[in-house]
């Protein structure tokens, strides 16, 4: 498949450093800090798709060491402009091998995942895996197949109808309305079941899994959010 990531770009890079935890987005963190403390065993961590720094700063308010990584120089240089004193480090190709073995509590990878195609994910996770400390977990959090076909805070994907019809591993595409570039960001679909196939080809186990809906009373002018969820989140560890 010929998919370029759309985060390769400066001005994608600048108008998504302007995100913060509002609308649709606060939903996919509201719950994190709940599951850190409850699954995570140690403080050192990874933001695996760190962008342009917001998920790392956030996990640094929990107390957690936090190395950002990413294959995208244009968002690093920002995390690195916003953060100066944050560990942001480039992976071309998604080479880990700089990373010990076996050096992780948490891996986390927040939205990552939707822009990496079918092909890649388990050879990733595989690789994301062996990183972990024995009692080490992921946590994935990615778009529900939903959020392509729904309309949101956030965000608005009513000019793309093919999305309705796009399958697992296909690209779909959604623009963000919090945002000033309103180009479209390319994803890639993944259904629970795709992602279920990966997980074992990798050698994991879901420990839990999440789909977030807003209880209506948060200040924020939800579209479809107290009935439909965005977001799905996998807390997963090795497989026993
Ligand atoms: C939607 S942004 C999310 C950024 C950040 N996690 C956040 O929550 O604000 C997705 C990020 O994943 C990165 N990414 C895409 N494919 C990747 C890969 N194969 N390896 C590492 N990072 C990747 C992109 O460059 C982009 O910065």
């Amino acid at each position: 498949m010929n998919f370029t990531n759309c985060y390769e770009d400066v001005n994608r890079a600048n108008a998504y450093a302007t995100l913060e935890f509002a609308n649709t987005y606060y939903l996919a963190y509201r719950d994190l800090p709940e599951m850190v403390a409850r699954h995570v065993t140690g403080t050192k961590a990874m933001d695996f798709g760190c962008g342009t720094g917001r998920s790392t700063r956030f996990l640094r308010k929990f107390g957690l060491t936090v190395t950002g990584v990413d294959i995208s120089e244009d968002m690093l240089r920002v995390a690195r402009a916003t953060d100066p004193t944050g560990d942001y480090r480039l992976v071309p190709s998604d080479n880990l091998d700089e990373f010990p073995v076996g050096s992780f509590h948490l891996v986390l990878c927040a939205f990552t995942f939707d822009n990496i195609p079918g092909a890649m994910k388990t050879g990733i996770f595989r690789d994301l895996t062996k990183l972990l400390t024995p009692t080490g977990i992921i946590i994935n959090l990615v778009s529900s197949p939903q959020i392509y076909t729904n309309e949101w805070a956030s965000f608005s994907t009513k000019d793309f109808p093919e999305n309705a019809t796009a399958r697992s591993g296909e690209v779909v595409r959604i623009v963000v309305t919090d945002h000033q570039d309103r180009r479209p960001v390319e994803d890639i679909l993944c259904t629970d079941a795709s992602y279920r196939g990966v997980y074992r080809g990798a050698g994991l186990e879901i420990v839990q899994m999440f789909e977030p809906l807003a209880k209506g009373d948060e200040p924020y002018p939800w579209v479809n959010e107290t009935r439909i969820a965005p977001w799905v989140i996998y807390v997963l560890k090795r497989a026993t």
